[in-house]
């Protein structure tokens, strides 16, 4: 199958990374520079915006949110199926823009790049195996039966690559202010994250936590601090305003 990516940015370069060897790539967008280079990196045709036809094309559309309509203004014919990865931009709002017989909204990370995207899915449940079956090749796929549902994982699985970089760095500053050289806290900090990746895969995170924290020690004192610094109510604010964001 072909596929069709819309757009040439970070997430375009990045689903183009895990899909390239499964699928034949082309890429439409508007700066010629980068599709040149892109299109060398995957092996991949491009053509550049501006009245293209997409009859019967299958596509990824990858493009900032607000960019969808004049985007769309340059697309010509019907696609046979349009996945939409743009935060908090309807089904409905797709279909009116870009003619499609099929459209699915998908909701990856930056982490497709290494094939490790959490994708949430939903849409037009005829393709529901295509599209499972597209977004598996960058990581793992879970399909959900609604749009506010897509709209909570996007403020989880979108956006989460930014909030752990928030932890992992404040962790970093942390080894850093008592004396351990950043280098050093990195690298603890880098492995740390990935141990932790097969540890959460398995277990529920209060059963990690219970094992590390034993009575009166290091991890509990830790612990306290934050608590203390209420930062279980800050990520769960950051999954409201950002899910909020989703709904305007
Ligand atoms: N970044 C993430 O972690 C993430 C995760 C999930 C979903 N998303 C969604 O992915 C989409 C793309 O995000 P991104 O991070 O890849 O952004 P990005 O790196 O800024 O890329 C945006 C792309 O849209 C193109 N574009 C913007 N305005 C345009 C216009 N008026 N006409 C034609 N092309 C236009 C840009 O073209 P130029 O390069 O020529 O400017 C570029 O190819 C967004 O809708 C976002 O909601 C992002």
């Amino acid at each position: 199958m072909k596929l069709t990516i819309i757009g040439s940015g970070a997430m375009a370069i990045a689903l183009a990374d895990g899909l390239s060897s499964n699928y034949k790539i082309e890429f439409i967008a508007r700066d010629e520079k980068k599709l040149k280079d892109i299109s060398k990196i995957f092996n991949a045709s491009y053509k550049i915006l501006g009245d293209n036809d997409i009859t019967d094309k299958n596509i990824i559309l990858c493009v900032k949110p607000n960019a969808l309509e004049a985007v769309c203004e340059e697309l010509n014919g019907s696609a046979r199926a349009v996945y939409s990865i743009l935060a908090g931009t309807t089904l409905k709002e797709l279909k009116s823009n870009i003619s499609s017989r099929y459209t699915i909204r998908a909701m990856p990370n930056v982490a497709a790049a290494f094939g490790a995207s959490a994708t949430a899915l939903t849409g037009d449940e005829v393709i529901k195996d295509d599209a499972i079956d597209i977004f598996s090749k960058v990581g793992e796929s879970i399909w959900l039966n609604s749009e506010k549902e897509l709209d909570i994982a996007t403020a989880i699985a979108g956006s989460g690559p930014a909030y752990l970089s928030l932890v992992a760095e404040a962790l970093m500053d942390g080894g850093v202010k008592q004396g351990l050289k950043r280098s050093d806290s990195m690298r603890f900090v880098q492995v740390l994250f990935g141990g932790f990746a097969p540890l959460i895969a398995s277990n529920h995170p209060a059963l990690i936590k219970d094992s590390v924290m034993s009575p009166a020690g290091t991890t509990a004192s830790g612990y306290a601090s934050l608590e203390e610094g209420r930062v279980r109510d800050s990520f769960m604010k950051a999954v409201e305003s950002a899910f909020k964001v989703t709904q305007k």
